[in-house]
């Protein structure tokens, strides 16, 4: 089907699902098999009925996507937002959740349901999910939900998930699949059954082409047999993490005390800071935004092996875009590239949040922490003298700054 009628159709049945009717994308045989629709979900408690009467799905992917707090999360083709609102329950109000669909209808409906679940972490975006209206590296994880199979170029759709997803995020969607190809017959009568059968690619096409789009760790999963080699599926992936082994992802509660030991180690150096004590936990996190707060993970042992954290420098809202930012990598593992995967999310993700200028104070002594700087944008601005004593000498400090040219060019 071509996307402007694919787009007609979903946007009548959102103006019907306006209007207060359940809507269906397949016939009650299929909806009872216990996949399409709210059926996909073990859970839809105390989201609004206008969300569940417009589910359009074959599955659960929020389920997969293995979300966290202070997560953002992009859903492909949202149609009444049910998976953006249960994404928005999982990453909390320092988490957000953006819906993206090419039916103004259907945005209608879906924020008309944000406005009843009262949540304020979604945003829903108008556009195609194969050019979508976000930076490059900026969503933990895409969710989609039978919507890949609709359009007519899906290498465009993952290529897009790709570039818009940080490195180390995660695909999880639900999709329709076939297990093989299906004579065009068979297909038009699966068709009759299931809504979103005409498009749907292969097990083998899918994972070929996640694989150009340059996803590793793919994963599909069947979750429903329709006949005719018709198929409910899962379908996992992920961008793989700029230092292999290693994953960026927003600083968590439960990671206190690996990151405060890191902290402590890098001040022990005598190279970190003037501080010579770690602070609390509590203190810590008093002073730095919560929003802008990254670990680097080693995959394989899940241990933090380095942090990355800001606070605003000044409550003046001409400030509003400026933050000083601290990076710390355990001493044991230094020269692996890890801070540099660190400064380089915490970069875009402070540009995603609007902050126009990051701006540090290092040793002069701390040489590999400079080039690291200057390697990805920062610029030496100034030098302090003799600013303060650290372990009975007085000590220089170098003023850092990078100033964003996408942020208030
Ligand atoms: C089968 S419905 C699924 C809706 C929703 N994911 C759900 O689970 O209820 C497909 C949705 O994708 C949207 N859509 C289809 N093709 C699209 C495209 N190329 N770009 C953006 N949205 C698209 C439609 O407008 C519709 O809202």
């Amino acid at each position: 089907m071509a996307h402007d009628e694919v787009v007609k159709r979903y946007s009548g049945l959102a103006r019907a699902a306006l209007t207060g009717k359940v809507v269906v994308d397949c016939d009650a045989e299929e909806f009872d098999q216990g996949c399409f629709g709210t059926a996909g979900y073990d859970d839809t408690t105390g989201l609004p009925e206008g969300a569940l009467r417009a589910s359009l799905g074959c599955g659960d992917p929020v389920a997969v996507a293995g979300l966290h707090a202070g997560e953002t999360v992009l859903d492909l083709g949202s149609g009444g937002g049910i998976d953006v609102l249960l994404s928005a329950r999982r990453v909390g109000p320092h988490g957000r959740a953006y819906g993206l669909d090419a039916s103004p209808d259907m945005l209608e409906l879906a924020c008309e349901n944000a406005a009843r679940a009262g949540v304020s972490n979604v945003e829903f975006l108008h556009g195609r999910i194969e050019a979508v209206p976000l930076p490059g590296h900026c969503v933990d994880a895409v969710i989609s939900n039978c919507v890949i199979n609709l359009s007519d170029d899906k290498p465009a759709v993952l290529a897009e998930a790709f570039r818009v997803l940080r490195p180390g995020g995660r695909f999880g969607v639900s999709d329709v699949v076939t297990d093989g190809p299906v004579d065009p017959v068979r297909r038009a009568a699966a068709e009759q059954r299931v809504g979103c059968v005409a498009g749907s690619l292969t097990v083998e096409e899918y994972r070929a082409l996640l694989g150009q789009a340059g996803f590793v760790g793919i994963v599909i999963t069947f979750t429903a047999d329709h006949g005719d080699g018709v198929r409910s599926a899962i379908v996992q992936a992920h961008k793989p993490a700029i230092v292999p082994g290693l994953e960026i992802r927003p600083m968590r509660e439960a990671d206190a005390g690996q990151v405060l030991s890191i902290y402590q180690a890098g001040l022990d150096t005598a190279q970190a800071g003037f501080e010579t004590v770690a602070p609390s936990w509590e203190g810590f996190t008093a002073g730095r935004l919560p929003h802008l707060r990254y670990v680097a993970v080693d995959t394989e042992t899940d241990e933090v092996v380095g942090w990355v954290a800001a606070s605003a420098v000044s409550a003046r809202p001409v400030y509003a875009g400026v933050v000083e930012h601290s990076v710390y990598v355990h001493p044991g593992c230094q020269a692996h590239g890890i801070g540099r995967a660190l400064l380089t999310a915490f970069i875009a993700a402070s540009e995603d949040a609007g902050i126009w200028t990051i701006q540090s104070g290092v040793f002069p002594e701390n040489t590999a922490s400079l080039t690291l700087h200057q390697a990805l944008g920062f610029r030496v601005v100034g030098a302090r003298e003799r600013v303060g004593r650290h372990y009975g000498a007085w000590r220089d400090v170098l003023l850092l700054e990078r100033r964003s040219t996408v942020i208030g060019p």
